[in-house]
C-alpha cells in the first residue's frame, strides 16, 4: 500500500489529502500538523474550515485511510509520498519584507523530513512557493538526508475556497513540475498514478520544476489582473454613467475575453492573490526586471485604490461626516461560501470607517466575533505568522460591535455596506431593514448583488460598485 503524508492541516492540505483518500482506496493518507487544535478539530464533527461538502467526504474516509495526527515524524518517516502544504507568508520583516515570502515553515519542515526518513522519499511542494525554492529545498533534504534519495516535485493547488470539494473533484488541470532525470520522471509519473484514480490523464500536465511553480504564481496572477482591471473600468463607469455590469457581459462574450472572473467589486481578497503577486514582484525585481515588477504591482495597486473609494464613496455620500454614525457591515469573509478572512476587503473597508469615527457593527453568518477582533487588531501579513499575531489590541476592535443577526446589525444603522456576497443578504427583507434605519438611509452595495432599483423604490440611497450613480450620491458627492 502506498503511503502518503501530508504537512499542514490546512486549507490546501486537508481538503487535498481527504480527496486522495476518497478516490483512492488503496492509498493511506495521512495529514499531519504540529497545531494540536487543528488536529482535534480534524478529528471531531466540527472540521477547522467551512468547506462545503468537506464534512461528507472525511467523515466517508476517516478512520479508514484518512487519518489526522500531530505525530509529525512518525508518519514522515513511514509515507512514501510526503506533500508539504504549511503557510507560507509573507515576510515583515528583513530583506523583502511586505513582498518576500517567508520560507521558515517550509525549511524547517524540509530539515525535519532529512532528519527522520529512513527510505527514499518523493517531497511535493503543494503550497505556493517562489520559483526555485525546489532547489533549495532539494539542496536542504540532500545535504541533510544521509545518502537518502529524495525527489522534489512541484504539485501547486488551484483549488478556490467554497468550491474546494468540487474543484478537487473535476480540476481543470493537474500540474506536476518535476526533474528532467529518469529518476525526476519516474516520480512524476508515481504522482501522476495517484491522481489518475479519478482526473482523466489529458487534464495531468506534467512540466519542468520551474515551469509548474511559475505557473502557480502565474494563474493566481491572470486572475487577480482580471479583477483590478474589471475594478479600474468599475471607476471609469461611475465617471461616465456605464454600467460595469454591462459592460463586463459584453466583453465576456467575447471568446478570447470570457465571461469568468469579471465581477466587479470592493476588492479581491483571500490568501492566495495579493501574496503570490507581491511574490512575483519580488522575484522580478531580483532577477533584474524592474518594468515586469511594475506591471504586476499595479494589479495589487489598483485593488488598494477600489477598498479606500468604496470608503470614500461612503463618507462622501454620507455629507462627508460618518463621525458617530452607525454603519452596519454585512459579510466579513473574503468570499461567499468561506468562513476565512485572509486579507479580506472588509479589514481595509472596516478600519478606513473607524479612522472616520465611525460606529460599526458587523455581521457574517461564518465568522466568529474572536476572528473578527484578531483581523482588526493585527498588522498588515500578521495573519500567517502564528508566532506574530498580537492579542486582540483594545484600539480599534473594541469599537465594533459584532453581531449574530443581520436586522440587528443594520437596526438605527445610518448606512448598510455589503462587503460579502453571502446568498442571505439577497433574500433579506429589506423594507424592514428601512423601516428600522435612521434617514436617509444608505446602502454601499461592494458586491453588486442587490437591485438598486428595487431598493430605491423603498425609499433607499444605493451606491453600487460601477453602476451609474444615484443623484442623491452624486449631488453630494460634487458637495464635498
Ligand atoms: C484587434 C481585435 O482582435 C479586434 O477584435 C478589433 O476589432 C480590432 O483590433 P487586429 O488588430 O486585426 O484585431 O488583430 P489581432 O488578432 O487582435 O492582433 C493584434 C496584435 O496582437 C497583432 O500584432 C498580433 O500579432 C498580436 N497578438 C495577438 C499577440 O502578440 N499574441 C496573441 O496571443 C494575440
Ligand atoms: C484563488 C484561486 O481562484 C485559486 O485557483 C487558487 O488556488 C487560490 O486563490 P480563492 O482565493 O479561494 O482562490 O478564491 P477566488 O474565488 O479566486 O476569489 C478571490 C477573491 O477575488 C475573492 O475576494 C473574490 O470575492 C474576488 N473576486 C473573484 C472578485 O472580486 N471578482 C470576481 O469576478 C472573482
Ligand atoms: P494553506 O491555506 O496553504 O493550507 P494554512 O495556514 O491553512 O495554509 O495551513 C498551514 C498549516 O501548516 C498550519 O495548520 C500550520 O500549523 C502547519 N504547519 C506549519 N509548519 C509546520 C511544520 N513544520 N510541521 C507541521 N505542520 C506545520
Amino acid at each position: 500500500m502506498v503511503k502518503i503524508c501530508c504537512i499542514g492541516a490546512g486549507y490546501v492540505g486537508g481538503p487535498t489529502m481527504a480527496m486522495i483518500a476518497l478516490k483512492c482506496h488503496d492509498i493511506e493518507v495521512v495529514v499531519v500538523d504540529i497545531s494540536k487544535p487543528r488536529i482535534a478539530a480534524w478529528n471531531s464533527d466540527e472540521l477547522p474550515i467551512y468547506e462545503p461538502g468537506l464534512d461528507e467526504v472525511v467523515k466517508e474516509r476517516r478512520g479508514k485511510n484518512l487519518f489526522f495526527s500531530t505525530d509529525v515524524q512518525k508518519h514522515v518517516a513511514e509515507a512514501d509520498i510526503i506533500f508539504v502544504s504549511v503557510n507560507t507568508p509573507t515576510k515583515t520583516r528583513g530583506l523583502g519584507a511586505g513582498k518576500a515570502a517567508d520560507l521558515t515553515y517550509w525549511e524547517s519542515a524540509a530539515r525535519m523530513i532529512a532528519d527522520v526518513s529512513k527510505t527514499d522519499k518523493i517531497v511535493v511542494e503543494k503550497s505556493t512557493v517562489p520559483v526555485k525554492t525546489a532547489e533549495a529545498i532539494e539542496k536542504i533534504l540532500t545535504k541533510n538526508g544521509h545518502g537518502i534519495e529524495f525527489q522534489i516535485l512541484s504539485n501547486p493547488e488551484f483549488l478556490a475556497e467554497g468550491t474546494a470539494v468540487e474543484d478537487l473533484l473535476k480540476p481543470d488541470r493537474v500540474l506536476i513540475g518535476g526533474r528532467e532525470t529518469p529518476k525526476g520522471q519516474a516520480a512524476i509519473q508515481a504522482l501522476a498514478a495517484v491522481y489518475a484514480h479519478w482526473v482523466p490523464k489529458e487534464n495531468i500536465i506534467t512540466t519542468n520544476l520551474w515551469s509548474a511553480e511559475l505557473s502557480k504564481l502565474a494563474a493566481n496572477a491572470f486572475l487577480a489582473q482580471r479583477i483590478s482591471s474589471i475594478n479600474a473600468m468599475s471607476a471609469l463607469c461611475e465617471a461616465t454613467g456605464a454600467n460595469v455590469s454591462e459592460v463586463a457581459y459584453a466583453i465576456g462574450k467575447d471568446s478570447r475575453i470570457g465571461p469568468k472572473f469579471l465581477q466587479s467589486s470592493v476588492g479581491f481578497g483571500g490568501s492566495c492573490f495579493q501574496k503570490d503577486i507581491l511574490n512575483l514582484v519580488y522575484i522580478c525585481e531580483c532577477n533584474g526586471l524592474p518594468e515586469v515588477a511594475a506591471y504586476w504591482k499595479q494589479v495589487v495597486d489598483i485593488n488598494d485604490y477600489q477598498k479606500s473609494r468604496f470608503v470614500n464613496r461612503v463618507v462622501g455620500s454620507m455629507f462627508n461626516t460618518i463621525s458617530g454614525k452607525k454603519i452596519a457591515i454585512l459579510g466579513f469573509a473574503f468570499k461567499k461560501d468561506t468562513g476565512d478572512t485572509r486579507e479580506t476587503p472588509a479589514i481595509d473597508v472596516t478600519n478606513g470607517l473607524l479612522r472616520d469615527r465611525a460606529l460599526v457593527s458587523v455581521y457574517d453568518p461564518q465568522v466568529t466575533e474572536e476572528q473578527m477582533r484578531r483581523d482588526l487588531s493585527q498588522e498588515k501579513f500578521a495573519w500567517d505568522h502564528p508566532a506574530h499575531i498580537q492579542p486582540a489590541s483594545p484600539a480599534s476592535a473594541q469599537k465594533v460591535g459584532y453581531v449574530m443577526d443581520p436586522y440587528q446589525a443594520t437596526k438605527d444603522a445610518h448606512g448598510v455596506c455589503i462587503l460579502t456576497e453571502w446568498d442571505e443578504f439577497k433574500k433579506m427583507d429589506w423594507q424592514k431593514v428601512y423601516d428600522n434605519m435612521v434617514k436617509p438611509a444608505f446602502v454601499f452595495d461592494g458586491r453588486n448583488i442587490i437591485n438598486p432599483e428595487e431598493l430605491r423604490k423603498i425609499g433607499f440611497i444605493v451606491y453600487s460598485i460601477g453602476k451609474p450613480l444615484d443623484p442623491f450620491v452624486k449631488d453630494v458627492s460634487a458637495l464635498v
